[in-house]
């Protein structure tokens, strides 16, 4: 079944890790000395919290963010939103849809406040810009606190919750186009590691983590809220994200997802240092920068490469990182890429559009020569690569030949999986200056067109696996399709089947449908044990689907449960409601 519905909210197309099961809530930790109760907060004074998070992987980190900052408050979460006092908001701001759907459910909030007068609603997230602060009362009536992105360090102090959280960190910075400041962002940075450092992020995950490592964008895509709503690039220090992986490592984490909007401009904002003089490189902004002697993406992944087990193999089995911009995807990456047995045979490289004047009224900085080549050379450093793109449909001015183009575009790269949305004009971004021309009909069609496309090209990808051995990392219990989560638009559901279960899986005595992930991303059901999650199992290919596959696992293809993992696996079982899913973007 393809699901071919225009604009709406979905994720970055990485990792759906399974997050704990919706019906759990968490409690706050008890301290391990019991002398300490009696600093405990009085419990019935605290909320118990509800995280609604839309967009991508990077509002799901900022999450765990501030699930962990409550928890560690002393605050519970509440199972549902009806039964919480404190209701979170993590906005996604991407699409008009994704704003509309927080902005629709303010009835039904208000409605919950007038049940429970002691309710407090607070919203954040990337619909909170601090250009049109005044605004979004109007827009949405039922909250009592705007909190911008980097502000979210704050919650705790903000919502006067008695809380032992360090001091909040001042980096300010501001992005300015023209005489404009459009995007300011103070925090995220510095407060991230006082976080990891103080055991409070609630990671939804125990198999995989994310690891932010640079906020904000400095890009100008002339389509795109994100620079408006999260501000400039802001890198987290070099020795701070190698510390948050080697504790991930420590911990058992079996796959982590370096985040950023984009990750290859990594490094570029901190300051020289002499054990980087090696790293030459440098980047065009109307002139030539030099950004030597910094640490870039390259040098992070190798650092987080060499964190090594006893007997030599990376402690992290598995290292991703999402999302590279196709103009700063450098050979010094390309290389780290090839040489670092960590990094995942799986690429998300967005190229937006197949048509050079519709990439440069984009802003997107490169042409599709310079794409192409950059392709050519990764898939000649990495082969057999994943590669998956985001497409962006019924551009302002966008004709039928430059549609034409892009539809040529895909066929002649043959991506492995391919995002596509239908344009929609965000205020204050560059493009409101061109005309919306594009008619919403047109760009359904143009969007189910490029859809109908790629259907047998990713087929035909997934098909050269059948017959193989993959290696998956079982993250997902699955169960029959959930219809109350965000769903994913322009891309594929699969049943990769005709089996009975989900993914078309039939599981035997003693067993539960799986599903997982291969190095190159590909989705893979699987039966098996529920203890399998979390482990990296060997499965014989045995059905290609264009959105999955589904295979039998072999006798002796079992790894072993790495030390740590097996107490918060049994405490925290996942059960996700994405089982079957294709990967989804933002
Ligand atoms: N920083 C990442 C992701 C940005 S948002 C990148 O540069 O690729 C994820 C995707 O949403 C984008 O790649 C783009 O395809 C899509 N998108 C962004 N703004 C959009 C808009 N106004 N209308 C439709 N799709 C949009
Ligand atoms: Fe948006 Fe472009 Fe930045 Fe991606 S790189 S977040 S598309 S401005
Ligand atoms: Fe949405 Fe913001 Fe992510 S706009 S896609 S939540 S960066």
């Amino acid at each position: 079944m393809i699901e071919r519905q225009p604009a709406r909210d979905r994720r970055l197309p990485i990792l759906e890790i399974a997050p704990p099961a919706p019906s759990a809530g968490r409690t706050a930790a008890e301290p391990g000395d019991e002398r300490l109760g009696e600093f405990r907060p009085e419990p019935r004074a605290l909320p118990a919290f509800y995280v609604w998070t839309l967009g991508c992987q990077m509002n799901r980190s900022d999450s765990e963010e501030m699930s962990g900052r409550l928890l560690a408050a002393g605050a519970t979460e509440a199972p549902t939103m009806e039964a919480a006092d404190l209701v979170v908001i993590n906005t996604c701001a991407i699409r008009e849809l994704a704003e509309a759907k927080v902005i629709g459910r303010q009835g039904h909030l208000g409605r919950l406040k007038a049940a429970n007068p002691s309710l407090r609603i607070v919203l954040t997230g990337c619909a909170v810009r601090e250009r049109d602060r005044e605004g979004l009362g109007r827009r949405y009536p039922a909250v009592d606190l705007f909190l911008r992105p980097d502000e979210e360090p704050e919650l705790i102090d903000r919502l006067g919750l008695a809380s032992a959280q360090g001091p909040v960190g001042a980096v300010g910075a501001t992005t300015i186009v023209g005489r404009t400041v459009v995007g300011v962002a103070d925090h995220l940075a510095a407060t991230r590691s006082a976080a990891v450092a103080g055991g409070t992020v609630q990671r939804s995950s125990t198999v995989s983590a994310w690891l932010p490592i640079i906020y904000g964008c400095d890009k100008t895509c002339t389509y795109c809220i994100v620079p408006f709503s999260r501000g400039p690039e802001r890198s987290r220090p070099f020795d701070e994200i190698v510390d948050e992986a080697q504790t991930l490592a420590a911990a058992g984490f079996r796959e982590v997802t370096l985040l950023g909007q984009n990750v290859n401009s990594y490094g570029h904002d901190l300051p020289v240092e002499s054990r980087f003089g090696h790293v030459r490189t440098a980047r065009w902004a109307g002139r030539q920068l030099d950004l030597g002697s910094r640490p870039d993406l390259a040098e992070l992944i190798r650092a987080i490469d060499g964190i090594r087990t006893a007997d030599g193999a990376p402690a992290i089995p598995r290292l991703r990182f999402i999302t590279s911009h196709p103009w700063d995807l450098s050979d010094r990456l390309i290389e780290a890429l090839a040489d670092c047995p960590s990094v995942c045979e799986a690429l998300h490289l967005p190229v937006q559009s197949g048509d050079d004047d519709v990439l440069r009224r984009m802003g997107r900085q490169y042409t599709t020569e310079h794409y192409l080549e950059r392709l050519a050379k990764i898939r000649a450093a990495v082969p057999g690569i994943t590669i998956s793109t985001d497409i962006i449909v019924g551009f302002c001015g966008e004709t039928e030949a430059q549609f034409e183009r892009t539809l040529r575009f895909l066929e002649s790269v043959r991506y492995d999986q391919v995002f596509a949305a239908a344009y929609s004009e965000r205020p204050g971004t560059p493009a409101t200056h061109l005309p919306d021309d594009v008619q919403a009909a047109e760009k359904r069609r143009r969007l189910n067109a490029l859809l109908a496309l790629q259907e047998p090209i990713g087929l035909e990808r997934n098909r050269a696996w059948l017959g193989r051995d993959v290696e998956v990392l079982v993250d997902t219990v699955a169960r029959e399709r959930s219809h109350d989560h965000d769903e994913p638009e322009a891309v594929g559901q699969e049943m990769a089947g005709e089996g009975s279960g989900p993914g078309g899986v039939r599981p035997g005595p003693g067993e539960v449908a799986l599903s997982g992930r291969t190095r190159g991303n590909k989705l893979v059901h699987l039966a098996g044990p529920t203890d399998w999650l979390g482990r990296l199992v060997t499965v014989r290919v045995q059905h290609a689907g264009p959105y999955a596959l589904r295979g039998k696992p072999r006798a002796d293809g079992v790894a072993e449960l790495h030390l740590g993992d097996l107490g918060r696996m049994a405490s925290q079982p996942s059960v996700s409601d994405l089982g079957g899913r294709a990967p989804t973007g933002r």
